[in-house]
């Protein structure tokens, strides 16, 4: 099959590759120049592990081109993609579809023979019918169907989810759409992955409703970790307990400094608009992105506590600053907020991210950025760690604290042990377990 990608984002960039890989013969299309000469140069836009040599290797078979004209590729594909952004719309959350909209009148009139134009982006629902409209509009002359195929990969382990889904959701009727959909994902469906067929209407809302429940999973069991906090129990041992329950299922119950990326905090926001819009308000929903906004500045909080109470003229080191491992988005990351506050109270930052410090720049220009986790705890009344990069999970407790003004660690990802950071001697706070406020011991 022949596939125009428009937009090569995380999203598009990861789904072209992966379409190449399968076979077919894939234009990843982008208005960013410099992208597109960057991927011609062979240089990734983004951090992906594996992205570069999946890339490479479709190039050089011939499967895996890079444009910034959308004409030509849309005019010979069978499916046209829109995998172009759908950040928050300033001023009221809803989701801006400027992009969208946009993508979708220019694939209108470069449009041949029969296409099957497809949203990967997250829309909210009813704009599969604009884009419908909108290539109507344009093109009344056009053959095209329009389905929705929202993505559920995760940055970070993004072309395994591409690769392994665990469900692929079409949302269409069309029975020659339906014929194109399978035979693009033909190569999974060997693998066993599931084709869920859906109306349109209902495939856009499938990954909405999925985004929010895995939000309310998350701030769930941070409510409940800060119970755990004021009675003396263990979160990692209550999730544990409640994960095993198959109905519940052990993933997504970390406690930490709340969701960030993104997806999560758009994406519930999105959704509470459409609730508004059609009279069906998404209450749980609205209360999990409330007590997430507010978790993420709490989390100074406990820096603070750690270091006696105040953080005026302290010097605080922040390892991890993306959202999450293994990506370099700094899209929503929770050190944006927690680091903001900890300069709002007067604190001296500085931080080292394995792969993130270019964009963290960008976000947070007055950190200190450092060259490596120790360069950045050198003289530091407290250590944080925010997001769980692999390089954090065995520092060596004796060189930090050799190199900190005192050993205090304000773990907010539970990748350390409260007996074993009392061994070291250090003083350590965790998120819904109970604190090392030992003095040190030698
Ligand atoms: N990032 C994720 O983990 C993830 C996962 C699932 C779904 N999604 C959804 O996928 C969509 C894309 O997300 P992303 O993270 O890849 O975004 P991104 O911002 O990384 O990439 C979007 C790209 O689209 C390009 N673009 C915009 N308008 C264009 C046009 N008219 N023609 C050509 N290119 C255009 C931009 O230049 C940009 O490179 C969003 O709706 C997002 O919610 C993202």
């Amino acid at each position: 099959m022949r596939v125009a990608m428009i937009g090569t984002g995380y999203v598009g960039l990861v789904s072209g590759a992966c379409f190449a890989d399968f076979g077919h013969d894939v234009v990843c299309v982008d208005k960013d120049a410099g992208k597109i000469a960057a991927l011609k140069q062979g240089e990734m836009p983004i951090y992906e592990p594996g992205l570069a040599e999946l890339v490479a290797s479709n190039v050089r078979q011939g499967r895996l081109a890079f444009s910034t004209e959308l004409e030509a590729p849309v005019r010979e594909a069978d499916a046209v993609f829109i995998a172009v952004g759908t950040p928050s719309r300033r001023g009221d959350g809803h989701a801006d579809l400027s992009y969208v909209y946009a993508a979708a009148r220019e694939i209108a009139a470069a449009l041949a023979g029969f296409t099957v134009v497809i949203t990967k982006s997250t829309v909210p629902v009813g704009t599969g019918d604009e884009v419908e409209r909108i290539i109507r509009e344009t093109r009344p002359d056009a053959d095209a169907a329009v389905v929705s195929n929202p993505e559920f990969l995760r940055e970070g382990a993004a072309i395994r989810d591409f690769k392994h889904p665990d469900r692929i959701v079409v949302g269409t009727r069309d029975a020659r759409a339906k014929e194109v959909m399978a035979e693009l994902y033909r190569p999974l469906y060997l693998n066993a992955a599931p084709i869920l067929y859906t109306g349109r209407r209902t495939a856009e809302l499938v990954k909405y409703a999925a985004n929010a429940f895995l939000a309310t999973k998350v701030t769930f069991i941070n409510e409940i970790a800060d119970l755990c906090e004021r009675v003396g129990a263990d979160v990692q041992e209550v999730a544990r307990g409640i994960g095993l329950d198959n109905r519940i299922g052990p993933k997504f119950l970390h406690a930490g400094p709340g969701y960030g990326g993104s997806c999560f905090p758009k994406d519930t926001v999105a959704l509470i608009k459409t609730g508004h819009d059609h009279e069906a308000p998404l209450r749980i929903v609205e209360a999990v992105a409330a007590i997430n906004d507010q978790r993420k500045r709490a989390m100074a909080r406990k820096v603070a506590h750690a270091v006696g109470g105040q953080l005026r003229g302290k010097t605080i080191a922040v390892l991890g600053l993306t959202f999450k491992p293994n990506t370099d988005d700094m899209r929503e990351a929770p050190s944006i907020a927690l680091i903001t506050a900890l300069r709002d109270m007067g604190a001296i930052v500085r931080a080292y991210d394995p792969a993130g410090m270019e964009q963290a720049k960008r976000e947070l220009p007055d950190i200190l950025c450092c060259s490596g986790p120790y360069a950045a705890a050198e003289g530091a009344d407290a250590l944080v760690i925010v997001t769980e990069w692999e390089q954090f999970r065995a520092l060596d407790l004796d060189r930090l604290k050799g190199v900190m003004k005192q050993p205090v660690m304000v773990d907010l990802r539970n990748v350390y042990r409260p007996e074993e950071m009392a061994r070291a001697g250090f003083v350590y706070e965790s998120v819904g377990r109970p604190p090392v406020r030992r003095d040190p011991v030698s």
